[in-house]
């Protein structure tokens, strides 16, 4: 009895300290959760002789034939005197530190564990805020996209398009990655970012869509090179460009009064071959380019036998 005794004040002053009853830390609380610091010990035949629990070296209880509650963890705490698990209640940040459990069994060496507890406050309210408020010009303009949110923060995470975001020529993140530098804005930056928050009890994600307007870029027409007399022959001109572009259409360099993407010859004559070009304007970025295409007339089946005929006929002559 002596030497446990002894044992005790050993473990008491940190020394003595046998094998760890807690497994590896940290453990994670969320405020106004829950948490149950579990031991690695099986229930013994006879009741361990004193369980005591400890916070940061303060006693929180101290249980032996009689119970020594701290007043401030009375409604708090549930001791499982069997295995020495103690789960703690109504969480509040406070309680992040070290705890300590003291176990004297009766009959063996004492044995002691310690592991850290970490409250977090959940995450709530995340936004994304963009700045300035003004229009964004390709090249011309410069945002930041802020994400904020109210809880422990512990780390932020960005994507776009629902793809990681990741620092580039023109992106670049401050150190704790709250806000995102797009310094000159690109085309390559329209689109929906979200911002992942998160910590080890809460992930929330938010979503903002940035509008860079930019263009007209990639502008081209689509069409045949060549058409056979009273063939329909449809035009069509792409751009990239947000807003989308407007069109206009010129033949020979005359303007041909069609803004539609499409222009359309309901029945090609040889008189419609030569230069149709395509002009795309982008009424916010002021911006405007143009495409060519030359059409052709291709030699029809007809035209071909024609020749034909006409080669044999020399040929025979
Ligand atoms: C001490 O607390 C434990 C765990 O809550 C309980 O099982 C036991 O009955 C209590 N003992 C006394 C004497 O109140
Ligand atoms: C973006 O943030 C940087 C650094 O805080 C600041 O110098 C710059 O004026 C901001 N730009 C915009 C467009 O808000
Ligand atoms: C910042 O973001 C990067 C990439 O998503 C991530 O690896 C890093 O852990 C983040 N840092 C912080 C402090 O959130
Ligand atoms: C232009 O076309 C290229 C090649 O297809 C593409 O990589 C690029 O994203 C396009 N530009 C825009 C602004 O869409
Ligand atoms: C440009 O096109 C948009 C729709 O694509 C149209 O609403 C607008 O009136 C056009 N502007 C001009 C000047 O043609
Ligand atoms: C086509 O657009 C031009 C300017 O791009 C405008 O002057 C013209 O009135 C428009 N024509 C029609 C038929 O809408
Ligand atoms: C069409 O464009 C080509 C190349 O720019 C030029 O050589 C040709 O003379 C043009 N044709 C007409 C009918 O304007
Ligand atoms: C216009 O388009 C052509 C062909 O796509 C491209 O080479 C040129 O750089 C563009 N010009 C401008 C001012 O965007």
């Amino acid at each position: 009895m002596l030497g446990r005794v002894a044992c005790l004040a050993l473990v008491l002053s940190g020394w003595c300290a046998g094998e760890d009853v807690l497994p590896p830390g940290p453990l994670s609380g969320a405020v106004a959760g829950a948490v149950t610091f579990s031991t690695t010990l099986k229930p013994p035949q006879s009741l361990f002789l004193s369980v005591r629990w400890s916070f940061k070296e303060d006693n929180i209880i101290t249980s032996t034939s009689t119970n020594i509650t701290d007043p401030k963890y009375a409604n708090r705490i549930s001791l499982d005197r069997a295995t020495g698990a103690l789960e703690l209640r109504n969480l509040v940040l406070a309680d992040t530190g070290e705890y300590t459990v003291t176990i004297i069994p009766d009959a063996g060496l004492p044995k002691q564990g310690k592991t850290t507890l970490n409250v977090y406050a959940l995450i709530t309210e995340a936004t994304i805020t963009s700045s300035p408020a003004a229009i964004l010009i390709e090249d011309k303009s410069s945002a930041n996209l802020s994400c904020e949110a109210l809880g422990s923060i512990s780390t932020i995470e960005w994507m776009k398009d629902k793809r990681p975001l990741r620092p580039s020529g023109r992106v670049t993140f401050s150190v704790d990655n709250k806000t995102v530098f797009l310094q000159p804005v690109h085309s390559s930056h329209h689109g929906t970012y979200q911002c992942r928050v998160s910590n080890p009890v809460s992930t929330v994600t938010v979503a903002r869509d940035l509008t860079v307007n930019f263009g007209p870029h990639n502008i081209s027409i689509i069409g045949p090179s060549a058409a056979a007399p009273g063939q329909r022959v449809a035009l069509e001109c792409t751009a990239d460009s947000v807003p989308p572009a407007n069109f206009s259409w010129m033949f020979n360099g005359n303007d041909m009064r069609v803004n539609n993407s499409v222009y359309t010859i309901e029945r090609f004559e040889v008189e419609r071959m030569g230069n149709y070009t395509c002009t795309a304007r982008n009424m916010v970025t002021m911006l405007e380019n143009s495409t060519v295409l030359n059409l052709k007339a291709s030699c029809s089946a007809p035209q071909w036998s024609y020749l034909l005929l006409l080669i044999s006929a020399i040929i025979r002559s």
